[in-house]
């Protein structure tokens, strides 16, 4: 004979299978799940079953509880993907859609991350310094003191309170210096500012790659081959690289770079790209002033040091005529690097 549970289950699955809405469907489902429901009911009884009974009830019921509670979910789920395609039935799927905009990466910002790629793997970490800066990192700690005609030749915006928008990205060299001990092995990609006359090759805002590579007997040479093997994995294996004597007050001596690529257009003259050179040990004197220690002792430490310039790196690299495309926004020009 069946148990009064088999029975139970037999007459809930009929219930639940011939419920013809969700109300009828849910009143069955309390009739014998719900708290008092009569499934829930045995639950009491097992106490006052005799040993024997109740594993053999118990695994029943369990049996019953999980039948009934699995027919009534599925017909839940009916339930509602009836409604669900009731509500689409209305929906013209042959209209045409919101056409989706995809965004990209700004020409520059696919530049400063290609650089920063490629430095990383030659041992670089990344730094950071603030775009607002105050005299002596812009200027005095780079060993250009204020009667320096370097200074002048380096306009900026100034604050009232004589902070000011930084002219190069140097600074980051000794706010590094400043904050850790030799060896470093820094770059330091940002935006630099200068009081220009704006044209197709001159902004008020431009940006930079700094570079600074502190440690025990670094030489020019070394600073020669990281920027080739930098110009190269950026240009191409085919790209020659120039340096020319220059000045710079925080090196000596003081270079620049010229790159040259027939796989790049209008590769067959010099362009400049970088200024660079050997850190002038008047500049880790100025550190180690602020400092208050010898952490940069010129008789022991050595350096180079680089700055490069992004904006025009970009321009060679991708061919862009004006540099003032770079801030316009213009949807024409930057769908052409999606
Ligand atoms: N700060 C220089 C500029 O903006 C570029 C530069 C030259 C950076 C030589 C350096 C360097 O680190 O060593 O024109």
């Amino acid at each position: 004979m069946a148990h009064p549970l088999e029975q139970l289950r037999d007459d809930a699955l009929r219930e639940i299978e011939s419920a013809s809405d969700e109300q009828t469907l849910e009143a069955a489902r309390v009739k014998y799940l719900g708290r008092s429901g009569s499934i829930s009911a045995w639950g009491e009884q097992m106490k006052s079953l005799s040993k024997e009974e109740k594993p053999v009830v118990g695994k029943l019921l369990n049996e019953v509880r999980n039948a009934v509670t699995a027919a009534s979910e599925k017909r839940t789920a009916g339930f509602r993907s009836q409604k669900e395609s009731a509500s689409l039935g209305k929906i013209d799927i042959s209209l045409p859609g919101t056409p989706h905009q995809i965004g990209a990466l700004h020409p520059l910002t696919q530049m400063w991350e290609r650089s920063i790629e490629i430095f990383r793997r030659m041992g670089f970490a990344l730094a950071d310094g603030p775009d607002i800066e105050d005299e002596w990192h812009c200027f005095d700690a780079l060993n250009t003191p204020p009667e320096h005609p370097a200074r002048s030749e380096q306009d900026t915006f100034y604050l009232p309170d004589g902070r000011l928008l930084r002219t190069h990205t140097s600074t980051v060299q000794i706010r590094t210096m400043q904050a850790e001990k030799p060896p470093i092995r820094v770059i330091s990609p940002g935006a630099a500012y200068r009081n220009e006359e704006i044209d197709a090759t001159h902004a008020a805002q431009f940006h930079q790659i700094e570079g600074l590579c502190v440690d025990e007997n670094v030489s020019v040479a070394d600073l020669k081959g990281a920027l080739e093997f930098f110009m190269r994995e950026l240009f191409g294996p085919d790209t020659a690289v120039q340096f020319r004597p220059h000045f710079f007050p925080f090196t000596e001596p003081s270079l620049e770079v010229y790159v040259k690529s027939k796989a790049l257009k209008g590769g067959e003259r010099w362009i400049e790209v970088a200024g660079s050179g050997v850190v002038h040990p008047a500049v880790f004197e100025q550190v180690n002033k602020a400092r208050g220690d010898k952490g940069y002792d010129p008789e022991k430490w050595s350096g180079y040091a680089f700055g490069l310039g992004m904006d025009r790196l970009a321009m060679i690299l991708f061919d862009i005529p004006d540099l003032r495309l770079f801030s316009q926004n213009d949807l024409r020009f930057l769908r052409q690097f999606a």
